[in-house]
């Protein structure tokens, strides 16, 4: 990781200084890193502990695009709090921000065309693709507030899933090209990443201090797996007062923390946390066909991470 972070921060400069500050602020509130230790990791586990330098590039493009994304998508979501401290469009306002995101983009494009590495730009250029038709399926859901459950799974597959999926296929990629388990990990990846969605939705329905605002999503009119289930279970009377508060009261914090309540109440908390844990435990399942190894057993520490982590 140490090697890698050096070869992240190498591939973010430009000869702008603005930008380097920007992009030296970014590097020094480092999140989690949870996507370039799945390319590491799925790689080491099909090659015998060892990565090629692939596998870093791999880990640069997924990081550069994961980070591009969250820039654009606290533009979107008029979020000013990113990974403990402000957010860049808190900082530098939304121009800048959305023209610091794309330079990420194209830079994260770039550093797979560096070395020719056409198969990982096909495989983080679908999740690209994917990851803004998520995004726009998401507010164009919000806006009608008549999203189903599969259309809910629909829009994080698509917005978080394919990126976390990308993570695999390309850590498979990178040792393995062409091989059947390119496949098989964006499989495992999606699925984990569909587990990691599930956990940031329930977040925002929390107060734990996650570095991020809390309580955001239904200020967007976002409704996420907890609220769909509230309302599919909820009699006329209380559909109408739900929707209703979603609809017009989604700024007044005082009718957001009835809402969060009557969600709590529903049981709709309990059942997003088991549709999370049916989404690990089937990535779980595929690990189960390879043979054991200590590679093995940090990528099965890493899926119950992602449902047990803190932030
Ligand atoms: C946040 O991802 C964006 C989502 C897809 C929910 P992370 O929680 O992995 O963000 P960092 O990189 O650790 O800050
Ligand atoms: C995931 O959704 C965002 C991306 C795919 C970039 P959120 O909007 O819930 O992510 P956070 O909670 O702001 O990190
Ligand atoms: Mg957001
Ligand atoms: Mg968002
Ligand atoms: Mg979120």
């Amino acid at each position: 990781m140490e090697l890698f972070e050096q070869k992240f921060y190498e591939s973010m400069s430009s000869k702008v200084a603005l930008l380097n500050r920007i992009t030296y602020y970014i590097v020094n509130r480092k999140g989690k890193q949870m996507r370039p230790m799945f390319v590491f990791l799925t790689a080491k586990m099909l090659n015998q502990g060892e990565v090629a330098e692939r596998t870093y590039t791999g880990a640069s493009i997924i990081e550069l695009i994961h980070t591009a994304s969250l820039v654009h998508d606290d533009v979107v979501d008029e979020s000013y709090k990113r990974r403990g401290f402000f957010s860049i469009n808190a900082l530098w306002k939304n121009k800048i921000a959305v023209l610091v995101g794309d330079y990420l983009f194209s830079k994260g494009l770039l550093v797979s065309l560096e070395k020719g590495d056409y198969d990982l730009l096909q495989i983080i250029s679908d999740s690209v693709k994917s990851m803004s038709e998520g995004e726009l399926l998401q507010i164009e859901k919000a806006r009608l507030l008549d999203i189903t459950e599969e259309v809910y799974y629909d829009i994080i597959r698509q917005k978080t899933a394919t990126l976390i999926a990308a993570c695999c296929s390309m850590g498979a990629a990178s040792v393995r090209p062409n091989s059947e388990e390119v496949g098989i990990f964006r499989k495992f990846g999606e699925l984990c990443g569909m587990a990691f969605q599930i956990k940031d939705d329930l977040f925002d329905y929390g107060t734990e201090q996650i570095g991020k605002p809390t309580g955001i999503d239904i200020k967007e009119q976002k409704m996420t797996l907890p609220l769909i289930y509230a309302l599919n279970r909820s009699d006329k009377a209380n559909r109408k007062w739900l929707i209703n508060s979603i609809k017009n009261h989604n700024k007044d914090k005082k009718r957001v923390k009835e809402v969060i309540a009557y969600v709590k109440e529903m049981g709709g908390l309990d059942y997003a946390v088991s549709k999370m844990m049916e989404f690990k435990d089937e990535a779980l399942e595929i690990l189960n066909n390879y043979p054991n190894s200590d590679y093995k057993a940090a990528l099965t520490l890493m899926v119950n991470y992602v449902v047990d982590r803190k932030k």
